[in-house]
């Protein structure tokens, strides 16, 4: 189950003076590519979902790939919501299966950004998930040119970073240091000694967007000053574009099949030669051995009901599944009814929780007391109810 938490495991990264990769994935071409980069690398990896991206697949689709891919996989994987827009975002992103999330509000004014980042903070701790925030602004659009939307580049200042992560309570931070989403047409101007005064200000994993076009140089210098969180988009995606092209060439009038043969191989390249440059090769067991696994925990609830009949307990049992489905941190609520007459417990709920912070927060979330105080409790005779940290799930 190497799911791990990545607040662990980006301490490791940051303690260690190498950075993960966190690679934006838009297809089960990228999440194989990435993946077996890092399983034949024995690196930890990030597999990252951007918000901006959700036009071109279904989000709750591409989760429950990555999440099998993680499970199965030997090295320590983490799953991110990169660049949401909003708490419904962080939210959701949560429930289809993410354990670290950032909510992009950087193009806000301070006060605006510092708001809303802390009220995704408080969300997400009560989940146990950590949080990127970003403060300054990284222009351009990642898969594009990074010219065509340079928009204005604003610098993150070490004093309002300070104050910004000890108002907020986010887990890494994303600066704007120099680099650009997108295609780069030249090299990137850094600002190395900016990016040391907020490490030795701030002492938490710094995060860099738009690692496309960066040299081996910059990339060491950066992680020497406290990068420990690289997110990758452009240049996997144009080593896709650039396999697809070859086949087109070389077979004119193919199938989809055929022009996508080599799109993982090439994304898988791409992403290894990053995991060497980055240093986070070679270091998947020290990770697996200092992170925390992550995992679901399973609340188990088994009652009869008085004084209603079995409709009316259909019913509250529906409201149910939808107030406490749309709790922070509740992943999933399923019901049952005993298969045999006259079994000792004739209704079951599953309610999966992302991991164990969620029995806390569950418990005391107001939607969760009203629908119990006022709808089960009244009627649940004999209730019994376990919470089980699930083995070799
Ligand atoms: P690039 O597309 O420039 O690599 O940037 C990716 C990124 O920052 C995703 O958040």
């Amino acid at each position: 189950m190497p799911l791990v938490n990545m607040k662990d495991m980006l301490a490791h990264a940051y303690g260690h003076g190498y950075a993960v990769g966190a690679f934006d994935v838009v297809s089960l071409d990228f999440v194989e590519g990435v993946m077996t980069a890092a399983e034949r690398s024995r690196a930890p990896v990030i597999l990252s979902l951007a918000e901006s991206r959700f036009e071109h697949y279904d989000f709750e689709l591409l989760m429950s790939a990555v999440g099998a891919a993680a499970r199965r996989s030997p090295v320590p994987v983490a799953l991110h919501l990169d660049h949401g827009t909003n708490m419904e975002s962080a939210v959701r992103a949560i429930r289809f299966g993410c354990n670290g999330v950032m909510v992009d509000t950087s193009h806000m004014t301070l006060g605006e950004n510092l708001a809303a980042t802390r009220a995704v903070v408080e969300m997400a701790h009560a989940c146990g998930v950590p949080v990127e925030g970003e403060l300054g602004y990284v222009p351009g659009v990642e898969g594009e040119d990074a010219e065509r939307h340079p928009g204005p580049l604003a610098y993150t200042t070490v004093a309002e970073a300070k104050g910004f992560v000890e108002r907020t309570g986010v887990d890494f931070l994303a600066v704007s240091i120099g680099t650009v989403h997108g295609r780069l047409k030249g090299k990137a101007n850094l600002d190395f000694p900016r990016l040391r005064s907020i490490n030795q200000a701030l002492g938490i994993p710094l995060a860099i967007h738009g690692g496309t076009g960066l040299d081996d140089d910059q990339f060491r210098r950066l992680i020497a000053k406290g990068v420990a969180k690289i997110n990758y988009y452009t240049a996997l995606t144009d080593a896709a574009g650039a396999a697809i092209c070859a086949r087109v060439k070389s077979a004119p009038g193919a199938g989809y099949a055929a022009l996508v043969r080599d799109v993982s191989a090439a994304i898988s390249t791409e992403a290894e030669r990053c995991m060497r440059v980055w240093g986070s090769a070679g270091r998947a067991a020290e990770v697996m051995s200092h992170c925390r696994p992550w995992g679901p925990v399973e609340h188990l609830i088994l009652h009869n009901v008085v004084g209603i009949s079995e409709k009316e307990a259909a019913v509250m049992i529906a409201e149910g599944q939808q107030v406490l489905g749309a709790i922070p941190g509740v992943r999933e609520v399923v019901t049952g009814r005993a298969v045999k007459e006259g079994a000792q417990y004739r209704y079951c709920w599953l309610v999966r929780f992302a991991a164990p912070e969620v029995i806390d927060s569950y418990r005391e979330h107001p939607a969760h007391v009203l629908f119990a105080n006022q709808r089960f409790r009244p009627v649940a005779e004999g209730r019994i109810s376990i919470d089980y940290a699930l083995e070799g799930a």
